[in-house]
């Protein structure tokens, strides 16, 4: 493949209010690995380890997986190809909570279980960023942040971040953490992009106050984004194609057509990119990442990739050009969730009560 321009290459940023720099895109890895499934793109061990050296190729330090990815093969073939690296080079992201072969949930047994199974897979000593992958209602969150903090602390895990939380949630964890003088989550894993807004209300405002980096999900929604679908060719490959042969095998990152074929905010978003892209000379995947990496709580967008192909487009969002005021002004107009109560009140209400010295604002409305 082309050799990547000097000019191109990924910058980096701040993990939230922490000392840790990473690639403003992470490599997620979702995709390493196929657990029986038989889901289209699920890459071998082999084009698993092209994917993670054209990313460095690109500059890339930052790598997403998790425990219950291809029931721990992506943490295997990134490990077969971490052990031949320079181990320091790399901020490695792993999670724990969901199923998997040593239980499921956030407890202190199955947190210490399933650290101990990632560091195996994932041939290292330490983890970078260790992340609750989604809010365990069945464990006391005092228990859950002692247990990360220990892991902090003895050395097996660098920094701690959550995904997956509702507001209460996030600040619930934000404030055990300092009562308890525990080390703090600097960051949040959260679905985000212009088909996904919602987050905004609630999650995104304690990022934002609190000094969390939001690290988005699915930032092309499956692909949709992309703009490789329109209302009239609907998807017979790849993975929203899979998920349409299926409807059952629907979830937030697999969206399901039939909700999206006759959304008409949807269409409006890819006609409104397909203008700006056309204007830069940029794909409609590059302009959805771009809009989101110029947002300021997001210091690095998880993006996945089926084919190196796919990998070049995204990575072409990191740095380099710019959207303009008016072109993030649109197309945060054209994807605006409808705000609910309270939200909308309080919102509306607050309009000639903005103090650049207090919190509160959203992240959506730039006036
Ligand atoms: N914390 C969580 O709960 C959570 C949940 C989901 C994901 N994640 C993380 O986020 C990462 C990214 O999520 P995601 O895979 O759902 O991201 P996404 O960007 O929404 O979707 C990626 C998919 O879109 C298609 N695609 C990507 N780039 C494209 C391009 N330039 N042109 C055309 N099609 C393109 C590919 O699928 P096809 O080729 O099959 O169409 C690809 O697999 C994951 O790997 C994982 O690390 C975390």
């Amino acid at each position: 493949m082309a050799a990547v321009p000097e000019e191109n290459k990924l910058s980096y940023n701040f993990l939230g209010r922490s000392g840790l720099k990473v690639a403003n895109i992470c490599l997620g890895t979702m995709t390493f690995g196929d657990s029986g499934v038989k889901r289209p793109g699920q890459a071998t061990e082999e084009y698993s380890h092209q994917v993670l050296d054209r990313y460095v190729q690109w500059g890339g330090n930052f790598l997403d997986t998790a425990d219950v990815y291809s029931q721990g093969l992506s943490e295997k073939f990134i490990g077969s190809w971490l052990s031949k690296q320079s181990r320091e080079q790399f901020v490695v992201a792993t999670k724990v909570r969901g199923n998997s072969a040593v239980g499921v949930g956030l407890s202190r047994r199955h947190i210490v279980n399933s650290i101990e199974r990632s560091l195996e897979r994932l041939q290292t000593d330490y983890v970078d960023l260790y992340q609750m992958h989604l809010w365990d209602d069945g464990t006391p969150i005092e228990e859950t942040l002692r247990a990360f903090d220990d892991l902090v602390r003895c050395g097996k895990v660098r920094y701690i971040g959550a995904s997956n939380v509702v507001g209460w949630q996030l600040q619930k964890i934000v404030c055990t953490s300092e009562k308890l003088g525990l080390n703090p989550f600097i960051s949040l894993q959260q679905q985000y992009s212009l088909a996904c807004r919602e987050t905004e209300f609630e999650p995104l405002q304690v990022c934002k106050t609190e000094g969390l980096g939001v690290l988005p999900w699915s930032p092309l929604k499956g692909g949709l984004l992309s703009g490789k679908y329109t209302r009239d060719s609907p998807p017979t490959s790849g993975r929203l194609g899979w998920v349409r042969e299926d409807e059952k095998r629907a979830s937030q990152a697999m969206p399901d057509w039939s909700a999206l074929e006759g959304n008409d905010q949807i269409w409006n978003i890819i006609d409104a990119l397909q203008d700006i892209a056309k204007s830069h000379g940029k794909s409609m995947a590059q302009v959805s990442l771009r809009w989101l990496l110029q947002k300021d709580v997001v210091p690095s967008v998880i993006i996945g990739a089926t084919s190196l192909e796919q990998l070049d487009d995204n990575l072409g969002a990191s740095s380099g050009w710019a959207l303009s005021s008016e072109e993030m002004a649109r197309l945060d107009e054209v994807s605006q969730p409808r705000i609910p109560y309270p939200y909308e009140m309080i919102w509306r209400l607050n309009r000639s009560r903005r103090n650049p010295y207090q919190s509160s604002y959203f992240v959506s409305n730039s006036d």
